[in-house]
């Protein structure tokens, strides 16, 4: 498919399906389409209609936007959220009625010069309000034109974009440019939504590359996880002459918070003196065991488990409430962190088949 051929396929599917009577739809005039478009830009379109239908009874006009209080602007915004862009609008009628004699701005470039209007939201209102040929690019079209084309990358990264905007243009028509950017933003909202697309009912049929290739939720490509540093640790797996291995309770804050762990020795200290000074015990035998790697959100903790065991009985192991002896196949004492579980079953299983 190439980027001329959607503009037929949507058309003829927003004549047959497309909702035509919204209320900034029946007097598409500037000021109405702005505003409508501001409050689509977070919010679906069921959501808006009675917002819209309040804010124009109160501001039919920009003129009146501009004179209004802004506590009444957002008390007009109240419960439709993400209140910047009421705050943004409302500068905006001031600033329009200041610097361009209280007509919304026709030029696209002094239109996105105004607050909390981008590329994307001035190229639909001048579309939809004037028929002005600008391609469009806000989240829904993102995800029609990754996957109708295919686009490989997350949007997020400026070479994608930039890709996806050359697209937009290129499929954008001379002609009913309205219809056809109204038809790409219904289409991204209504069937090629993010996580269950309707594909047997889009207009884009069998041309979308996404879908050829039996995977149009893959596209477009999530943001990447972010970089997670790696911290190293040995862990002790101190074993008593009687077998039963010491768990230390976590402090509450901080990874496994108030759970049963082995206790945490850093990388750049002795294992043996840490015995010492803390058990009185002298280590008989150390073991590394296999080093692994427990991711959490934030970071990856790489352990080395060390399995010491010990001569003698530790003398110094008081039976506080943060510290105890744990026989291996008995129950738990309370929660122990999966990976930690790992390593004790690992022991119990090593100390069963020797
Ligand atoms: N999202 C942003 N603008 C929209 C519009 N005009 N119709 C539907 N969804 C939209």
């Amino acid at each position: 498919m190439e980027p001329q051929d959607i503009a037929p396929r949507l058309l003829a599917w927003h004549d047959e399906h497309g909702r035509k009577d919204l209320p900034w739809q029946r007097e598409p005039t500037p000021y109405r389409v702005w505003v409508s478009e501001i409050m689509l830009q977070q919010t679906q379109v069921g959501v808006v209609v009675p917002y819209f239908e309040r804010f124009i009874a109160r501001f039919p006009r920009l003129a009146s936007l501009a004179e209004g209080e802004p506590d009444e602007v957002l008390a007009l915004w109240s419960g439709l959220g993400y209140y910047a862009r009421a705050r943004n609008l409302h500068a905006a009628a001031r600033a329009i009625v200041r610097d361009h004699g209280g007509r919304l701005p026709e030029d696209i470039g002094e239109l996105e010069a105004l607050p909390g209007i981008g590329r994307s939201t001035a190229g639909a209102i001048l579309s939809l309000a004037l028929g002005q040929r600008h391609p469009i690019l806000d989240g829904n079209v993102k995800r029609v034109l990754a996957r109708a084309f295919g686009v490989a990358g997350w949007p997020g990264r400026s070479a994608v974009l930039t890709r996806l905007w050359g697209l937009s243009e290129a499929a954008t028509p001379t002609e009913r440019v309205g219809q056809y950017n109204q038809a790409l933003m219904d289409l991204g909202a209504t069937l090629c939504t993010r996580s269950r697309p309707d594909c047997p009912r889009c207009p884009l049929g069998d041309g979308c590359a996404a879908r050829l290739m039996g995977q149009p939720t893959a596209f477009p490509a999530p943001k990447p996880a972010r970089e997670r540093p790696a911290r190293s640790t040995w862990l002790l797996v101190v074993r008593s002459p009687a077998g039963d291995i010491l768990l230390e309770r976590r402090p509450p804050a901080g990874i496994w918070g108030g759970l049963w762990s082995l206790p945490e020795c850093a990388l750049d200290r002795d294992p043996s003196l840490w015995c010492r000074e803390r058990l009185g015990a002298e280590p008989l035998r150390v073991e590394k065991l296999a080093p692994r790697r427990h991711s959490f959100s934030h970071f990856h903790l790489d352990i080395q488990p060390l399995l010491i065991d010990l001569g003698a009985p530790a003398d110094r192991v008081a039976d506080g409430d943060a510290i105890l002896w744990y026989r291996p196949g008995s129950g738990t004492p309370g929660g122990i962190p999966a990976p930690i579980e790992r390593i004790l079953e690992e022991i119990h299983e090593q100390g069963a088949t020797q």
